[in-house]
């Protein structure tokens, strides 16, 4: 009798916010190929159909479900909709967020300037947009009483970046509601549903391509910053977040709770020397 695949994700529904995002484009795919059937959960309906489409065209199953992470309501509507089509959710992959510029410090700005309620905005997107689809779909996990959830933090979280003050807080308090959550819930479900995060390095996205990229398309200072301090001396390729993420949402990660992986080519672990 063949062993069983512990990485495969065969069987399971996962669901993952802001799959309509750049990193979301390769890690909904990566979970199609490894087996899920996949919602789609963002705002913009064309691009929501176009990474369906991407997962049907490898012979996969998706459904597009939009709705705002920050909206209870709409993450119901979503819940019943993914419910109905498949009947249950074994993963739930918070990626919906990112840095917002209004809740940056630049270095000619005064630090004691900056924008609260844009500093808010960009806690309630990454904090709340977090926590709110893991209500909604958490609970559905509880009612099987298994289920894997996966957080997306940032380098900032254990390594401050300069300007992204509200990014920081936000991502800070993920790190934070995971080992939290990963203790209620390892001793209210007993191992069935786990909760975990990772925390990617430098990927070259929406969210900051404005940062690392100047108007003449070559590298700005704070990207030569990165590269500098990445030992692999590169910016990641979203593919190369997917193998942690299939891992976490997998049979093979059964024991992991409450953990942050980072996947950032060795930036965290670099002494700058
Ligand atoms: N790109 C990087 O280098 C990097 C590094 C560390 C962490 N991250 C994190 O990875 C995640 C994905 O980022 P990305 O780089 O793919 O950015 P992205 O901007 O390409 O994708 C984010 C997606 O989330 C969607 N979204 C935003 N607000 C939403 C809301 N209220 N409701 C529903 N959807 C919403 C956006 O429309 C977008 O499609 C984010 O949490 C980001 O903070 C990215």
């Amino acid at each position: 009798m063949p062993t069983p695949n512990q990485f495969s994700l065969a069987d399971k529904v996962v669901v993952i916010t802001g799959a309509t995002g750049v990193l979301g484009a390769s890690m909904s795919l990566a979970v199609a190929e490894a087996g899920a059937k996949v919602a789609i959960l963002g705002r913009n309906a064309a691009r929501a159909q176009a990474r369906a489409e991407a997962i049907r065209a490898i012979g996969g199953e998706a459904l597009v479900v939009l709705g705002d992470v920050l909206d209870p309501a709409q993450m119901r509507a979503a819940c019943d909709k993914i419910m109905t089509a498949w009947g249950r959710i074994d993963g739930l992959v918070n990626a919906a967020g990112g840095n917002m510029p209004g809740a940056t410090v630049g270095p000619d700005q005064n630090l004691f300037d900056v924008g609260i309620e844009d500093t808010r905005r960009a806690v309630d997107l990454n904090l709340f947009g977090t926590v709110i689809p893991t209500t909604v779909f958490g609970r559905v996990m509880a009612g099987q009483g298994t289920g894997s959830i996966v957080n997306i933090s940032s380098l900032t979280a254990q390594r401050p970046l300069t300007r992204v003050m509200g990014y920081t807080l936000a991502k800070t308090a993920i790190e934070g509601y995971t080992r939290w959550m990963a203790n209620e819930l390892g001793q209210r479900y007993g191992g069935g549903i786990r909760m975990n995060a990772i925390a990617p390095g430098v990927f070259l996205t929406e969210q900051n391509r404005s940062l690392l990229v100047a108007a003449d398309g070559s590298h700005t200072d704070r990207a030569r910053k990165f590269i500098d301090h990445t030992p692999f001396q590169r910016f990641g390729e979203p593919e190369e977040l997917t193998g942690t993420l299939i891992y976490l949402l997998s049979n093979a990660s059964r024991f992991v709770n409450g953990e942050t992986v980072v996947v950032d080519g060795g930036f965290n672990a670099f002494s700058g020397v």
